[in-house]
Formats: structure tokens, C-alpha cells, sequence
């Protein structure tokens, strides 16, 4: 009996583009995919973009556009570069659809019905400029433990520590730049302790997560009560509003899994289906794969939101890790982080299809593309072992085509016929490794049947041209079943033969039995070396320029906070005072005053004035002279004791020996206007 399987990868952020690490998980989905469906299961793939939230809006706002632009170009973005890698969805969707508002509005009104909603009312920082509510990144602030400045506003990458934003010293919001208010709202919450013993028993016994998964909630989050869960986030967001919320709308993390049914809904409305034949039947699993920084979200919430609403439950989810290249975390300034539009500009899609096959457990540990490993592989056994068998067979039989009987080949394809079923373990399993390392077994022990039958030499001896098309029968054979078996890895290449034979690859057991009798197409080149070169020139083309380390002031608070801000002024009693660029051309000390400097500044051409100004203590007067500075040029004359000041230098500081005087940059000419 075929099985009925609806298999997810995680919705991608409509924030950014798709990178290598995140193509491990869509090659991973999608091989398997692809095995179901050479399996003859009835299998669909859905998956959409995850376009709600924060990060939308911002960026919507910083870009002028609308969210909805935004994410229709991401969008569309996405969907090429997966296409181009030749990930196949079943359907490819948006959290921002009608289907998904339905869906979100119905499995809420279910929540509520169970009576897992609570509300809350809780104080966040606000920014009064941005006119909205600050999640924690994006404010910063000074650490209140260390006192390092520019720290976001949920730790301290300095000393390490971790805080609340509402702690920060001098917090600014790094929309506007505003110092955030802190400020009410109602949010709504689930009370997902209520879940507990549900979540206990699917997480522990279902058989649905890997087991260190299992281990992992049990001993961080289900031995103790779970928190309620914020699903609420009060106006402006970019999402759906709640029904019964006016004025709050649901979190991104509330409607991007329900985007997993929105999704099949839109391929059932395309197909003549019914979402309940996908999500509420027994007989059809519902497969998820997922980084394992989500696990949280759909090990837990998810399957608390569909419990409630009454739909299936994860059959399972298959968790992997992150991507490492030569072994260390994806670096820009090293061009090691990819993405995937640049692999294309350089590499063949196949290439990183089967270097990941051949790195894929069903472990949950990271996965490191080795660069030299990466080129070496795919020359080796794909060129090496596997195309070599039908590019040294198929030219010698483009006139006969295959042989009708199979010949005796000394049981090599009765053997690979029997490795069938292991090799179908593994990839149900999803040890795609463990399937690769079969698969090329199985080549090894082909390879020598051509090189010691050599159709080359045979072709050359009109006698022998019965053995000849028995030889290549047989090498082809054995070709075609390898690419069979690595059909869900490389499914170009599984195309190419069906074209070379004459016969399309469409299902696994199509591996158990040789074909006999077809025409055979001219051969036609399949695939191509690694060059070390693309791959080099595809690193220096994701290196970017590192970015000079942000500059940090420790900018005490104090200067401001001694002297508070003047009332606020109308540009035109600013306008009142008339400030110049003046030269100092010459200077001499007040013997009789502690603290004044008599100055003769020069405002251009003849016009000249005399100035006490009280810098003694902070500068020796033959360093002022030649310098320009920026004199109040109409203030009142003001009689003093040593003669009439003309005027005032602007400086600040407190006094004494801290004051600064002030000049204008380069280039400014004696008698200009301050404007
Ligand atoms: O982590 C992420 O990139 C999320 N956009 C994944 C969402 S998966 C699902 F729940 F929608
Ligand atoms: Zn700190």
C-alpha cells in the first residue's frame, strides 16, 4: 500500500536571501521528497515564505516600499534560486495569503475555545519617534555591568552578561535613535503549562523526534512549568490582526507553521483535495524538517496548536544542524558564506546536491562542506564511477541498442538488484550518507567489468560485435541502476538516462530488473568536472570587504546632564546671532586677569576685533595664533576692565583648563557666516 506523506521544510524569512546553509535543509527535503515519490508514495511538499513580523516593516520602512512589495520581491527571489537548485515543491505558498489568515483565525478560535488564551497587560520600551514597540535588538545602550557602550539591549558581547533593555544605561532605539519610553499594552498569551502533560507524552513517546531531541525538552523545558507563551504584539505590525484583539496582532511565530497548511491548502484548491485528507487523517504522515534552532517552536507550540485545533500531529520532525565550511562557521569576510545565486553564477546545482547526500545523517550534528573534499567527491564517483560507465559503453551500441536478453555478468546486477532494499533504508532514514557509500560500493564493482571487457578494443574486431553489445548491455545496465538509485540526489542525471535509454526513470523498483531491447540515443555529454577554479572564483565573489570594526565611544552622560537643555529656540532667534569665521592674528595674556587671553581676530579684509576670551588656563596664546575660529560677531560690545571686548570665541568645556575652543574644518575663510 502506498503511503500518503505531506513533508514541510521551515519557511524561509522574507527578510533575506537563500545561502548554503540554508539549501541543506531544502536538499535534504527535497531528495527525500524525491524518494518517496520514486517509491510510488503519494507524497506532496509544501512550503512558503515567512513574511510577518518586525524585521519586515523596518526594512519596508527604510526602503520606502510597501511590506507587500517587499516581500513579493523576496519572494519571487527565493523561489528562483530554489528551482534553480532543482528543489521541487509541490506547492510554494505565502504566511501573507488568505489561506493562511482563514486558517490562523480558526485554530485561534479553537485555542480560545480550550481556554488556553490569557491576557496580560505588559510594559515594553517604545519609541515615541518610530511610533512603535522595541523588541529587544533593536536597542542599545551601555552594559549596566560592565558600562561598555553600543550593547544590545538583551546582552552585553563584552562581558557577556544578560539583561532586560528596560536596564540599559542611556537606551536608544536604533530606529530613530530615540531614548525609548517604557509602555503598556495588553498582549495575548497561551498557557502552554496547561500542555504540559500532552507535550510530556507526544515529546517522549510518539516516536516523532529524534531521541536527543526528546532528551533535550525533557531536560530543559519539561520538567518545570512552561512559561505562557506572548502570541500578541500590539500595532504597527506587519501581520494579521487578531479577531477578537482589536488593535494586536498575531506574532510571526504564531501564523508561519500554521503557513504549513496554508501552503497544502492552495495545492488541494489546485488539485481537487481536501486540507482534512492532509491534516486530520490517520493514514497520511505529516513529515517536518527543521533547523534545530526552531526546535522549541515545533516541538513544542506547534504541536500544542494542533492538538487543540483538532488536526494531525508531527509523524515526525527531522531536525539537522548548522553548515560549517572547512570547518568553521560561515565567514563573509572569508567568502564563505554563500549564497545561492553566487554557487550558481560559478557551480552546477548537482555538484552540491550530492556533496551534501554524502555528508546527510539523520543526526542532529553539524555538517561541514570541505572545500577540497567538495571538488574531489563529485569528479571522483559521479565523474569517475558512474557517467564513465555509460560515456565508455553507450557510443558502441547507438546503432544496435541493447541487447534482448541480459547477458551473464557474474551476478553484478542481481547484487546491486538485492542492495536495493538496504540502499532504500538509508534514505527513508534519512542517512543519505550511509546511501551514498552504497550506492558507490555498488560502482566499484562495476568499474572493472569495463575495464576488463574493454568495448573499445571489441568495437574494433567485426567479430566480436555480439560480445560487444552484450558488454555495453551490461555496463549500462548497471549504470542505469546506480542513477536510479541516485535519482533523489541527482535527478538530472536520472533524466539524462531515461533520455540515453529511452526509457524514463520514474520508480525505484525500475532498479530490479534490466532493460532490454531499447534504442539507444546518441550519447550526449552529462555532466561536467569540479574546476577548482569556479569554486575559487565563487569564494572571491561572496568575500566581503570586512567591515572596519564599529568605532566605540564610552560618551559619558554627565557633560549634558551638568548643564540640561535651554528652552527651545525658533530658528529665528537662532538666526539673531551672528556668528563668523575669524582668524586669530594675534594673541597676548592679560597679566592683571587669571584667566583671559586678549585677542585680535581678523573677520577678513579690514575688518578687525578685539576679544577677551577666558582660555588662559587651557591655551598658551602663540598656539592660537594663525588659527581660525568661530567669534559672535554681533553680540554688544562689553566694556571690561583691560579694555572693550568686540565679540566672544565660542568654546566649550567647563572652564579652567577644560575648554575647547571651536574651529571650522579646513577650508573656511575668515569673515564667513556660521549658518
Ligand atoms: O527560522 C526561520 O527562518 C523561520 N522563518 C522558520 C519558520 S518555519 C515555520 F514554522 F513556519
Ligand atoms: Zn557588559
Amino acid at each position: 500500500m502506498p503511503r500518503q506523506l505531506l513533508v514541510t521544510s521551515a519557511l524561509p524569512y522574507a527578510n533575506g536571501h537563500i545561502h548554503l546553509g540554508h539549501l541543506v535543509e531544502y536538499l535534504q527535503t527535497d531528495m527525500w521528497v524525491r524518494f518517496q515519490k520514486l517509491r510510488g508514495n503519494r507524497c506532496i511538499y509544501v512550503c512558503a515564505d515567512d513574511t510577518h513580523g518586525t524585521a519586515i516593516m523596518i526594512r519596508a520602512r527604510q526602503e520606502g516600499r510597501s511590506e507587500v512589495e517587499v516581500i513579493a520581491d523576496m519572494q519571487a527571489a527565493h523561489e528562483r534560486d530554489f528551482a534553480d537548485f532543482g528543489i521541487a515543491f509541490d506547492n510554494y505558498g505565502s504566511t501573507n495569503s488568505e489561506e493562511n489568515r482563514t486558517l490562523c483565525h480558526a485554530i485561534w478560535k479553537s485555542i480560545r475555545a480550550a481556554g488556553l488564551v490569557t491576557e496580560r497587560e505588559i510594559e515594553q520600551l517604545y519609541d515615541p519617534e518610530a511610533k512603535t514597540f522595541l523588541a529587544d535588538r533593536f536597542v542599545k545602550g551601555t552594559c549596566p555591568k560592565c558600562n561598555s557602550p553600543n550593547q544590545y539591549g538583551d546582552n552585553c558581547d563584552k562581558c557577556g552578561s544578560t539583561y532586560s533593555p528596560t536596564e540599559l544605561i542611556n537606551p536608544q532605539s536604533t530606529l530613530s535613535g530615540a531614548a525609548p519610553v517604557m509602555k503598556k499594552a495588553v498582549h495575548e498569551f497561551i498557557v502552554l503549562e496547561k500542555l504540559r502533560p500532552f507535550l510530556t507524552e507526544w515529546s517522549q513517546n510518539s516516536g516523532a523526534l529524534q531521541p536527543e531531541i526528546a532528551n533535550y525538552l525533557a531536560g530543559h523545558f519539561l520538567g518545570d512549568a512552561l512559561r505562557d507563551w506572548d502570541v500578541s504584539r500590539p500595532a504597527p505590525y506587519f501581520g494579521f490582526e487578531i479577531p477578537d484583539s482589536p488593535g494586536n496582532y498575531w506574532y510571526v511565530w504564531f501564523d508561519a507553521p500554521i503557513g504549513y497548511m496554508a501552503s497544502t491548502q492552495q495545492w488541494c484548491d489546485r488539485n481537487g483535495s481536501q486540507l482534512n485528507d492532509w491534516w486530520k487523517n490517520t493514514n497520511c504522515e505529516v513529515h517536518h524538517f527543521i533547523g534545530k534552532d526552531i526546535t522549541y517552536f515545533h516541538t513544542l507550540f506547534w504541536p500544542g496548536m494542533l492538538k487543540t485545533a483538532g488536526y494531525s500531529l508531527p509523524t515526525k520532525v527531522h531536525i539537522h544542524g548548522f553548515l560549517t565550511v572547512d570547518g568553521e562557521k560561515m565567514s563573509k569576510s572569508k567568502g564563505t558564506f554563500v549564497m545561492a545565486r553566487t554557487y550558481l553564477n560559478h557551480l552546477d546545482p548537482s555538484y552540491l546536491r550530492y556533496y551534501y547526500a554524502t555528508k546527510l545523517t539523520s543526526g542532529v550534528g553539524d555538517l561541514d562542506l570541505s572545500l577540497e573534499e567538495f571538488t574531489n567527491k563529485f569528479n571522483s564517483d559521479i565523474v569517475g564511477k558512474v557517467v564513465n560507465l555509460a560515456s565508455r559503453s553507450a557510443k558502441f551500441v547507438e546503432q544496435t541498442g541493447l541487447a534482448k536478453t541480459y547477458p551473464d555478468d557474474g551476478g553484478l546486477f542481481a547484487n546491486a538488484a538485492a542492495a536495493g532494499a538496504e540502499i532504500a533504508d538509508a534514505y527513508e532514514a534519512c542517512d543519505f550518507s550511509r546511501a551514498m557509500r552504497t550506492i558507490m560500493a555498488l560502482a566499484d564493482a562495476a568499474n572493472p567489468f569495463v575495464e576488463e571487457n574493454k568495448p573499445w578494443e571489441l568495437k574494433k574486431d567485426p567479430a566480436q560485435a555480439e560480445r560487444l553489445q552484450q558488454v555495453c548491455t551490461i555496463a549500462l545496465n548497471l549504470f542505469r541502476q546506480l542513477a536510479i538509485y541516485l535519482a533523489p540526489v541527482l535527478p538530472k542525471l536520472a533524466e539524462q538516462t531515461g533520455e540515453l535509454l529511452n526509457d524514463p526513470i520514474q520508480n525505484w523498483d525500475q532498479s530490479q530488473t534490466p532493460l532490454l531491447g531499447t534504442k539507444v540515443n546518441k550519447f550526449k555529454h552529462m555532466t561536467t568536472r569540479v574546476e577548482p577554479e569556479k569554486l575559487t572564483a565563487m569564494i572571491e565573489e561572496s568575500k566581503v570587504e570586512a567591515p572596519a570594526a564599529t568605532p566605540t565611544w564610552d560618551d559619558s552622560p554627565e557633560p549634558f546632564a551638568a548643564e540640561p537643555l535651554a528652552p527651545e529656540c525658533t530658528i529665528d532667534d537662532f538666526t539673531k546671532v551672528d556668528l563668523r569665521v575669524a582668524r586669530v592674528v594675534e594673541a597676548k595674556a592679560v597679566p592683571e586677569a587669571n584667566k583671559l587671553v586678549q585677542l585680535t581676530l581678523s573677520l577678513g579684509g579690514e575688518h578687525r576685533r578685539n576679544v577677551f576670551a577666558g582660555i588662559k588656563a587651557a591655551y598658551k596664546p602663540e598656539d592660537l595664533v594663525g588659527r581660525l575660529v568661530i567669534c559672535v560677531a554681533n553680540l554688544a560690545p562689553r566694556k571690561m576692565k583691560f579694555g572693550l571686548s568686540e565679540g566672544m570665541v565660542v568654546a566649550s568645556g567647563p572652564g579652567g583648563a577644560e575648554v575647547y575652543v571651536l574651529s571650522p574644518d579646513e577650508g573656511a575663510k575668515p569673515g564667513q557666516r556660521v549658518h
